[in-house]
């Protein structure tokens, strides 16, 4: 595992959607190292998965406002993936409390980090065009 570096790439060019992906790495980045540290604390790692879900959520409403505002055309389709993966990180999330161990810990940094930067980049981005320049 390695941290998430933020770059040019990932930027979708509206400010509160870029400082809330950038706030989505942070957490992401320090659910890593609360995974690398020399003494697995599965409570650390709880801490910090309830702030990355709350953001999560929070995130994804925000963004689907401003999706609304701009009239996105692929609103649904890009609403059904926000779900898809809220379903997904929970379900990893229910998995980690039943059994804290660092392998389900581990398992929802992989999935939560590949399919953010990969939400982002192939997804996120598609929205440039509408939202440049929207304040909010
Ligand atoms: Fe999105």
């Amino acid at each position: 595992m390695s941290a998430i570096a933020w770059r040019r790439q990932l930027s979708v060019g509206q400010p509160s959607i870029d400082e809330d992906h950038k706030h989505l790495i942070e957490y992401l980045n320090d659910l890593d190292v609360a995974l690398n540290a020399r003494v697995f604390l599965p409570a650390r790692v709880a801490k910090i998965l309830m702030k990355l879900l709350e953001y999560t959520q929070e995130h994804f409403s925000r963004e689907e406002k401003i999706m609304q505002l701009v009239r996105y055309p692929k609103f649904d389709d890009h609403v059904r993936q926000h779900h898809e993966a809220v379903r997904m990180i929970g379900e990893l999330s229910g998995h980690f409390s039943r059994d804290p161990s660092h392998q389900n810990a581990e398992r929802i940094y992989t999935f939560t980090a590949n399919w953010l930067v990969n939400h982002i980049i192939m997804q996120d981005t598609q929205l440039t065009p509408y939202v440049r320049g929207v304040w909010v």
